[in-house]
């Protein structure tokens, strides 16, 4: 109730702060960015429809998050066929993709250099989110939720998001100062002078892996994910604390043997010129992976030596090849929303039972982490004898499999909506 009634207090300061910043720039005469009106403040539009795609494995699924105003944009285009004022993103130019893919230094343009340092002691865990500036209201949630700072379970967590500048700037206007009290707030905000695209997510691995070899060196595991996955900290925390900060790790929802998509209809088409092989080396998929610290600086190196994919999720792939890391599938990872969307659709959202079990799971709104991380931390677990799961979390691969298959059997004969058409 305490942790509730305090992040209440600072959104609703933020959101003071953000309005005040919003009227102080519209009262200067020489503001260059264009008016507004005050109405809006409200910073998140939320344009995109439920998304309509759901590959299987060959989809490099956190490439969703930030595609997401992309589609939004596509299904504006065929809903608009007259197709007057709305600009449409061109297709992908592997050309002058190919001819700009030595320009791969980008400016920080906000920094946390005491990230690791402040406060003091030794830092366990760095939790970085993949985010874009638009998406204010996520970040809060995470920030509240499963991205909170501080001491848990006796290891240190800290947190940063991954910024790149707006690719559509007058979609949020105002965005450098927002961004800029919301660095000076929160003190979690990277941003690099890169357009956030999807096909430049290649370019925030990076720079994050640079960035963390720099000022976070000494951290003993980092976990890297999207906006939208509820994570389990705790048991990400207990799983890390039987792990070995000083040799490899890599875990996550690891796709072995994807093929490149050679269909040019595709959004993950990639022509053979770029990639000629036939299969993807093994990566990770599903909205979040996990790493010791070690190979955080070892994949900073090998990132570097590595040309620039399009795909993060694959070009990641390609880096811990090169430095023969085999990344470890762990079902911990496995996230219904991507690789099963129908197979247990009643598993989505609301059963804080099955979230307690997992370490990662996709595609939530941050409403429903929100509501999730309340449920999972409330007094009484509103889990009632039946559905509980008897054992408690194992870290074994087969375990945790059939745990999940007998919650989904046992939930089977209740309700079946129909979000996986
Ligand atoms: C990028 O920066 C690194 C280190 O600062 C440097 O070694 C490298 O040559 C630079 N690469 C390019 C293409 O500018
Ligand atoms: C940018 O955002 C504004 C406001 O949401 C919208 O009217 C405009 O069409 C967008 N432009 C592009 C290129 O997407
Ligand atoms: C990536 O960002 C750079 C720098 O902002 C930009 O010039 C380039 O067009 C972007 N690339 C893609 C594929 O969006």
């Amino acid at each position: 109730m305490r942790v509730r009634l305090k992040g209440d207090f600072l959104c609703t300061l933020f959101l003071f702060i953000a309005l005040c910043t919003l009227f102080y720039n519209l009262m200067r005469p020489t503001t260059k960015i264009s008016p507004v009106k005050p109405k809006r403040v409200k910073i998140a539009p939320k344009t995109a429809k439920p998304r309509k795609f759901l590959e299987t494995h060959e989809k490099p699924s956190s490439a969703r998050l930030l595609s997401e105003a992309y589609n939004a944009e596509e299904d504006h285009e065929e809903n608009n066929p007259t197709g007057s004022p709305v600009v449409t993103p061109p297709p992908f130019d592997f050309k002058q993709y190919l001819r700009s893919k030595d320009q791969r230094n980008f400016t920080l343009l906000i920094n946390q250099p005491n990230k690791c340092k402040k406060p003091p002691g030794d830092s366990f865990l760095l939790i970085a989110v993949k985010s874009i500036v638009e998406e204010f209201d996520r970040r809060e949630s995470v920030r509240k939720t499963w991205g909170r700072e501080g001491v848990i379970n006796g290891a240190r967590v800290r947190r940063v998001f991954l910024l790149g500048t707006p690719r559509n700037t007058s979609a949020v206007s105002m965005w450098e100062s927002l961004l800029q009290q919301e660095s000076h707030y929160y003190k979690d905000i990277l941003l690099w002078d890169f357009l956030d695209t999807f096909f430049n997510l290649t370019l925030k691995e990076i720079h994050f892996l640079s960035w963390a070899e720099q000022f976070c060196s000494n951290v003993k595991f980092v976990f890297k994910g999207d906006a939208d996955v509820f994570v389990n900290v705790e048991n990400l925390i207990s799983y890390s604390q039987t792990q070995d900060p000083t040799t490899d790790l890599f875990v996550g929802d690891i796709i072995n043997h994807a093929k490149p998509i050679r269909s040019k209809k595709s959004k993950y088409y990639i022509p053979e010129t770029m990639y000629g092989l036939g299969m993807y080396p093994a990566y990770a998929g599903g909205g979040g992976f996990l790493m010791s610290g070690v190979t955080m600086k070892k994949l900073s190196k090998s990132c570097r030596e590595v040309e620039l994919f399009p795909i993060d999720d694959v070009f990641l792939g390609m880096c811990l090849q090169r430095v023969n890391i085999t990344p470890v599938l762990h079902e911990g990872f496995k996230t219904f929303g991507i690789t099963k969307p129908s197979a247990a659709p009643h598993m989505q959202t609301f059963n804080p039972c099955f979230y307690r079990d997992l370490m990662v799971v996709h595609s939530l709104k941050a409403s429903e982490i929100w509501l999730m991380w309340n449920l999972l931390h409330s007094q009484q677990p509103p889990c009632s004898q039946r559905q509980r799961i008897k054992k408690l979390f194992h870290w074994k691969k087969k375990k945790a499999k059939q745990d999940i298959k007998a919650v989904t059997n046992q939930k089977m004969s209740t309700t079946v909506s129909d979000t996986g058409s």
